[in-house]
């Protein structure tokens, strides 16, 4: 079992800088058709310095991790919106994907994500973590060999990311999500991790076992993970 490849940042945006290298040197080598994306505050920088780049994904399809249940494109709390709002508006990609969150069955619609994105599948796939160390809405105690599904979210991850909702809009307590296995099944893996609040989960990974309650561990099993940091350790 390999360990992830830790590269230590001195901030988020230098940690921006490093995606952005890491994503040119694939386009570069034609290694990169495919491209799983993440959302959070966590890939703002990320997303800027990609748009603001020279970088050409016009023949990349992207696979977004996950989106809230209910909410359409046109609610500034989706994650839809925000993809448009921070990369999809300002550069060019060949395809997008993000699962719908409004669909009307949802379990299909989970079974049409998963297909679509086992058709295609990532090269490369863009991860951040949440503070109980989930990956996309993976909380603790989620399978690994989940597929995408519905997941319920919990108390620690609703009071965290209820503080970005806008409009008086009630957090959705459920989200559709890639699951374990549909993020270990990218080519390579690439998390990012700022500030203190993400210490535990990283701390976590470097223990080096295996942990369901924390389900950032399982990165420990896909033998090609770098994890991006501003902390040190
Ligand atoms: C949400 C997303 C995760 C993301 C996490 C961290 O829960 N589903 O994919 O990693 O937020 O967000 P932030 O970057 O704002 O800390």
């Amino acid at each position: 079992m390999e360990k992830c490849k830790l590269i230590q940042v001195e901030s988020p945006e230098k940690g921006a800088e490093k995606f952005y290298q890491l994503i040119k040197e694939e386009l570069e080598h034609n290694r990169l058709h495919v491209l799983g994306l993440a959302t959070g505050s966590t890939m703002i920088p990320v997303y800027k310095k990609l748009t603001e780049s020279e970088l050409d994904f016009s023949d990349v399809t992207t696979f977004n991790l996950d989106e809230y249940v209910g909410l359409p494109a046109s609610s500034p709390n989706s994650y839809a919106y925000f993809m448009n709002e921070h990369l999809f508006n300002k550069k060019t990609f060949k395809e997008t994907n993000i699962p719908d969150g409004t669909a009307e069955n949802l379990e299909e619609e989970c079974k049409r994500y998963e297909q679509a994105l086992q058709d295609a599948k990532l090269d490369i796939q863009l991860l951040g973590v949440g503070e109980n160390g989930h990956i996309a809405f993976n909380e603790p105690g989620t399978p690994k060999d989940s597929v995408t599904h519905v997941a319920q979210l919990t108390d620690s991850t609703l009071g965290v990311n209820s503080q970005y909702f806008e409009n008086d809009e009630k957090i959705p307590n459920t989200a559709l999500t890639m699951g374990i296995a549909s993020i270990m099944s990218a080519k390579k893996l690439v998390l990012l991790a700022f500030g203190e609040k993400k210490r535990p989960a990283i701390e976590k990974v470097l223990e080096g076992k295996i942990d369901p309650d924390w389900t950032i561990t399982y990165l420990l099993e896909h033998g090609n993970v770098t994890i991006i940091t501003d902390l040190e350790f």
